[in-house]
């Protein structure tokens, strides 16, 4: 786990240098730990399939940690705006969170990946 979040961090902080804004290509990174198909299973991370509007820790096979299922617990859906400030900085939204993800920083590149979380398939 510490090594992926190590490789994790040098992919992000390859890919924000180039300054892309490609959704795909800055989900690669993410693509280690997490799939958008829903068949596809066994990844270090939940699946992303449906995300938006989806409830938060809504992969019923994963096991998350206990602030995502709080979460949960609380009725909370993915949303955009939620994503993006996720996105921005992760471990500021849920303390305790069992994902190492350098935030990202630049507000183009967050909606970048948001319109490719929303439709994978339109990229
Ligand atoms: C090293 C593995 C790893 C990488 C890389 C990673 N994640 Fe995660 N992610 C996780 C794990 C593990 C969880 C569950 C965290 C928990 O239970 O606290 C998670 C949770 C999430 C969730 C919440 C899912 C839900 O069902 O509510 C989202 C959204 C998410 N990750 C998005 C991303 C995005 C976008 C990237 C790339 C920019 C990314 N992750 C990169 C491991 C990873």
């Amino acid at each position: 786990m510490k090594l992926l979040a190590v490789l994790f961090f040098l992919a992000a902080s390859a890919a924000s240098a180039t300054g892309e804004e490609n959704g795909a290509r800055l989900f690669a990174p993410c693509r280690a730990c997490h799939s958008l198909d829903a068949a596809e299973r066994g990844l270090p991370g939940p699946n992303l399939a449906g995300l938006i509007g989806r409830k938060i820790a809504g992969d019923a096979a994963f096991d998350y940690s206990p602030v995502l299922r709080k979460a949960r617990e609380e009725g909370l859906h993915w949303d955009a705006q939620r994503l993006n400030r996720f996105l921005a900085d992760p471990a500021e939204m849920f303390p305790g969170l069992w994902m190492s993800m350098r935030g990202i920083e630049e507000p183009a590149e967050r909606a970048a990946l948001l319109r490719f979380l929303a439709d994978p398939a339109s990229r």
